[in-house]
């Protein structure tokens, strides 16, 4: 979606926003991230906060709600929503602004730090909502028919764990939570190795990185097993729908991943 500034938002969009933050004295877009109509910081009176936003009858729209109620559940380090607004066909979220720059994955300093955040992620328990997804659900499409239950479980897990959808600073901060998912802990930090080999690394070298998670080097072989086909097919179904070149390597990755744990599992 073509990313808009903050002034060209109706007024009636500029207007509920200001209701909440008092007077907006500037605004600034962000960088990183394709999916929002609108992602700003704003300077108001009342200090400043990040906004995104997309228009209210777009079919992404619906993750704007997946956002909202994934957001009392959301370890510390994650942003805090400060409010959210619909308003002259716009919905719109404000968030605490992060001060800090878009994780490296080809830096071992910045891995440890994602890690250690992916890990407190871990620890939480995903509510039982119908804004949130379920992982065997959302992916049964890609599963055998009595492999898919494998995917359940009851961690929250973010699924879309790309370098710019993590903030660093002294330590790491996840946000952009669009695709909140109920499931098992393993499939985040396979989700992570798949972005790990984007970023340069062998399977080899991002499965010993997501190693570091207990969730999994504790799980059940054939559901990651289960999970890297469902991710394969997913990849290769995004990638035909619309074949960017970071799209098809993404496949490919998901393919070299695993074939590299159908040989280690
Ligand atoms: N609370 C925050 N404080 C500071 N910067 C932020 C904050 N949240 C997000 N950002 C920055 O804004 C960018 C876009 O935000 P976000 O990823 O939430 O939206 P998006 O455009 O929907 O993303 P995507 O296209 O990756 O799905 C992020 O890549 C990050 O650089
Ligand atoms: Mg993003």
């Amino acid at each position: 979606m073509l990313r808009l500034d903050f002034e060209d938002l109706p007024q009636a969009a500029r207007g509920a926003v200001e209701s909440q933050t008092g007077r907006i004295k500037a605004a600034r877009m962000a960088g990183g991230g394709i999916n929002s109509g609108i992602a700003a910081f704003l300077d108001t009176e009342r200090g400043r906060v990040f906004v995104k936003g997309i228009p209210a009858d777009h079919p992404q729209a619906v993750s704007q709600s997946r956002e909202v109620a994934v957001a009392p559940y959301l370890p510390a380090a994650s942003p805090r929503l400060l409010w959210h607004v619909d308003a002259g066909g716009w919905s719109l979220l404000g968030y605490s602004v992060l001060v800090g720059r878009h994780a490296d994955y080809g830096e071992s300093d910045d891995l440890v730090l994602v890690l250690d955040a992916l890990q407190e992620v871990q620890q939480a328990t995903a509510p039982d909502l119908v804004e949130i997804k379920r992982a065997e659900q959302r992916w049964a499409a890609y599963a055998e028919p009595e492999d898919a239950g494998l995917f359940a479980g009851t961690t929250l897990l973010h699924t879309d764990l790309a370098p710019h959808n993590i903030l660093v600073d002294e330590r790491a901060h996840i946000v952009d939570w669009a695709w909140p998912t109920r499931g098992a802990a393993f499939i985040d930090p396979h989700v992570l190795a798949v972005r790990l080999m984007q970023a340069g690394h062998s399977a080899e070298r991002a499965v010993s990185w997501v190693r570091r998670i207990p969730s999994w080097r504790e799980a059940d072989p054939a559901a990651v097993a289960a999970f890297s086909t469902a991710t394969v097919r997913s990849w290769r179904e995004i990638a035909v729908q619309d074949p960017q070149p970071w799209k098809v390597e993404m496949a490919g990755h998901a393919g070299d991943l695993r074939t590299f744990l159908m040989r280690t599992l």
